[in-house]
């Protein structure tokens, strides 16, 4: 069973009937709906707990209580699924089901488990660091730092990155940098690593959360920073729960080479802390 695509809806294989509340389902219309990627390594799940997490705050988010979802239930298929994926990934999503007037919710609406496991595919080139593109952010989505369904700020900013590049790094309309397409940003400059706040606009990633946690002891900023504050850095590196950290070598934009960074001690270090139980390489 290892490597292949396997899906569950609501713990089961999905049937054509399920086509009869998907297709009028809120998840379809609106957009309705909270999800997560995680990464499965020797037939375990990376960050369950960190997963978890974010797929309540992210229901919490859509003013949702936490009961609309089985949890015990869902682990236990997330878990089934990574013990037969042994290695690769399992979408999660919770899925709004059909109800409510127009855009009004109803309180008795149903809540659906989508869960899909799949191969990863690894860009082994990228731990040795990546080119990224310095482009604004196309359009910023109510509640940016939750999971939710609406990924075109994401879509648009992955069609306006030029082909060439890894990733984008985003700022907003004021300049101030937000993170990249499908990962988060983090600087070491002075003595310390930078990341944006989540009020300014970043996803609550979950391995940016892992690695707040593991630098928390020797200080780590999250504010409101400016391309500046990225051109003075020594480091820089993108980094997701599923890929694990890019460290980033180049910045382009309109203008040409924006900066070039060396990968660092700091940034080995963190890949050294996560790589190996994410089942990723090393530079
Ligand atoms: C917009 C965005 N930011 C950041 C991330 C990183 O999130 P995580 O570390 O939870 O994988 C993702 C992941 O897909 C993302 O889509």
């Amino acid at each position: 069973m290892s490597g292949q695509t396997v899906i569950l809806l609501d713990g089961h294989a999905p049937s054509p009937a399920d086509l009869d509340w998907l297709l009028v389902s809120r998840a379809l219309a609106f957009g309705e709906g909270v999800f997560t990627s995680l990464r499965v390594a020797d037939g375990q799940v990376v960050f369950l707990e960190d997963h978890l997490w974010r797929l309540q705050s992210g229901l919490q988010a859509l003013r949702l209580p936490l009961d609309v979802i089985d949890w015990m239930l869902l682990q236990q298929e997330m878990q089934q699924l990574a013990t037969q994926q042994q290695d690769g990934m399992v979408k999660v999503m919770l899925l709004a089901g059909p109800g409510g007037r127009g855009y009004q919710r109803s309180p008795d609406l149903v809540w659906h488990r989508f869960l899909h496991a799949r191969p990863l595919t690894i860009q082994s080139e990228a731990y040795q660091g990546i080119s990224c593109w310095w482009q604004p952010s196309p359009g910023i989505a109510a509640e940016t730092s939750s999971k939710h369904l609406n990924r075109l700020t994401q879509v648009l900013a992955s069609i306006n990155c030029p082909s060439g590049y890894n990733e984008a790094l985003h700022h907003d309309e004021k300049g101030q940098i937000t993170e990249g397409i499908a990962r988060n940003v983090f600087w070491f400059a002075r003595g310390c690593w930078h990341t944006p706040a989540l009020a300014a606009g970043p996803l609550a990633g979950v391995m940016r959360r892992q690695i707040l946690a593991t630098l928390q002891d020797e200080g780590v900023e999250e504010g409101f920073y400016q391309l500046q504050d990225l051109l003075d850095a020594e480091e820089v590196l993108l980094c997701n729960s599923l890929q694990g950290i890019w460290p980033v070598t180049e910045l382009h934009g309109t203008a040409g080479c924006l900066a070039r960074w060396r990968v660092g001690p700091q940034t080995r270090r963190l890949m050294a802390d996560f790589h190996p139980s994410l089942g990723l390489p090393l530079i």
